[in-house]
């Protein structure tokens, strides 16, 4: 059996972790919205048309921040069509996903909804067929105390109070011709930085989030980040990165290699911020925000044929899609200097996980994950040192087979590991230099019979999240062993 050892010492910190890394999305996309979080038909839903199952099994991730309405949606979206009298709401074409939008669901029922889950709303404004004003009215309409046009409008729509929304997208993937309204960098630093100028003018309070590249296979890849930072980095707090993984091929292993190509992407966007910062002679940081990250490959048609509520985007993820999950929470861990806010794309039915029908809730593996590393997110990320045997994936280059990452809590400390060796289980030894492990507090363990096994209606149950008993406590040491592709976290006592 192979064996890996997991150094640690408590005072090599790389940064608090925020909790703001585990905020979701969700977007007026397929079955998201509609079907989704809103389904005042459904015999569960409540006076919102939150279903009462749905908002059970969300509330378990415990997500911070919930970024809305979009995504690609955003750039053809305009927040007036989605507020006041539902009757009065036009039913528009969505053009980006070839959809019908009633818009009975918009801002406010929005942030109704994140009042119940304890969300932090994130909108994204339209700069694509938008314009700076229109994303500056949005603003009065959520923020500021009523006695001008946009809060009086809140206000007549039932909320005299603020929303008090703080984070604000300016844009969405605007690097992309795919993208309604999608101009080149330069067109694009201004029109940001005009909307963040108004934005901030209307409530100085917020933070804005400027749109990096795309993906890492744009060929403007960092050099529309290093434009874009260069004019109007000054006004705005967070780089947008986005990252959707998909396997290279049909190699597991290899596929589990991809936080290699992650640490990367992250470590080349905090360069450019560094770069842009030390050309401007400029103290501010910009963080880099993933508001749009997962596992996504199988289901990519996006044509919604212009129905309502089409079945878009469902991807159903299986053992080595939530291993890579896992894989990117560990890369935002290991940067928790620099990944301030990350958004899992999306939450529901869409590449999410969770999944509705009639009869009920699907949980799917990726789930667990999420649920297992966001319940232990308290405290400071600590350096791994991790020895032990290494492979050469085709696409990813060289890993160790054992992923670690760890959390430091006072007198408690997390680890969170992937066993990425389709054949072999791993012993793993747990040390930290300079204090002992004194018992195990708790531990849970996520496996399931082979690379592509995947829950489903008919088996909702394959992959799932089981107590993990046997780890060994002694010499200030913790041992445990990994079955194959397999994911563990582990809280773990220390003095
Ligand atoms: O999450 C689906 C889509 O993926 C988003 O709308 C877009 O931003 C990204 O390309």
């Amino acid at each position: 059996m192979k064996s890996t050892t997991v150094h640690l010492h408590s005072e090599f910190q790389i940064g608090k972790v925020d909790e703001r890394i585990f905020g979701g999305f969700l977007e007026h996309l397929g079955r998201a919205v509609y079907q989704g979080v809103y389904d005042p038909e459904n015999p569960q839903a409540d006076e919102d048309g939150l279903r009462e199952d749905l908002r059970q099994v969300l509330a378990r991730l415990k997500m911070p921040v919930m970024r809305y309405p979009g995504g690609n949606f955003a750039s053809g979206y305009h927040w007036q069509d989605g507020v006041g009298p539902r009757e009065d709401r036009p039913m528009l074409r969505d053009l980006t996903w070839n959809s019908l939008e009633p818009n009975a669901f918009g801002t406010d029922e929005f942030i109704k909804l994140c009042r119940k889950l304890h969300w932090d709303p994130m909108l994204t404004v339209n700069l694509g067929t938008g314009s700076p004003e229109e994303a500056r009215n949005w603003v009065e309409y959520c923020n500021c105390p009523s006695g001008t046009r946009y809060s009086d409008l809140r206000t007549a729509n039932g909320s005299a109070e603020p929303y008090g929304v703080k984070l604000w997208c300016l844009g969405n993937e605007m690097d992309g011709e795919w993208q309604l309204g999608h101009i080149p960098a330069p067109q694009y630093a201004i029109r940001a930085q005009q909307a963040a100028k108004m934005m901030k003018d209307t409530d100085p309070s917020i933070e804005l989030i400027v749109c990096g590249s795309s993906n890492i296979t744009m060929p403007s890849y960092l050099e529309w980040d290093r434009v874009v930072l260069e004019y109007c980095g000054d006004a705005v707090d967070y780089l947008s990165a986005h990252r959707y993984a998909q396997p290279a091929g049909d190699d597991t292993e290899d596929f589990l290699a991809i936080t290699n190509s992650i640490d990367r992407q992250i470590e080349e966007l905090d360069t450019v911020c560094h770069f842009v910062q030390t050309r401007r002679r400029s103290n501010r940081r910009v963080s880099i925000c993933m508001d749009e990250w997962n596992v996504w490959y199988k289901d990519m048609d996006g044509n919604g044929q212009g129905k309502f509520a089409p079945h878009l985007l469902e991807e159903v993820f299986n053992l080595e899609d939530t291993l890579v999950v896992a894989g990117f929470l560990n890369s935002f861990l290991r940067h928790a200097d620099v990944v301030k806010m990350a958004n899992l794309a999306q939450i529901v039915n869409v590449a999410a996980p969770v999944q509705t029908a009639d009869q009920g809730i699907l949980i799917q593996s990726i789930f667990y994950v999420l649920e297992m590393v966001s319940k232990r997110r308290n405290g400071v990320s600590l350096r791994t040192s991790v020895c032990g045997p290494t492979y050469t994936g085709k696409t990813n280059g060289t890993v160790t087979y054992i992923d670690a990452t760890a959390i430091l809590d006072c007198q408690r400390l997390s680890v969170f590991l992937i066993n990425r060796s389709s054949a072999e289980p791993s012993e793993v030894v747990v040390s930290l230099a300079d204090m002992c492990i004194t018992a195990m507090e708790n531990g849970e363990l996520l496996t399931g019979p082979e690379a592509k096994a995947a829950n489903s209606w008919d088996e909702p149950a394959i992959i799932k999240a089981v107590d993990m008993t046997e780890v060994a406590v002694s010499d200030g040491r913790a041992r445990l062993k990994l079955p194959p592709l397999s994911f563990a976290a582990v809280t773990l006592r220390i003095e």
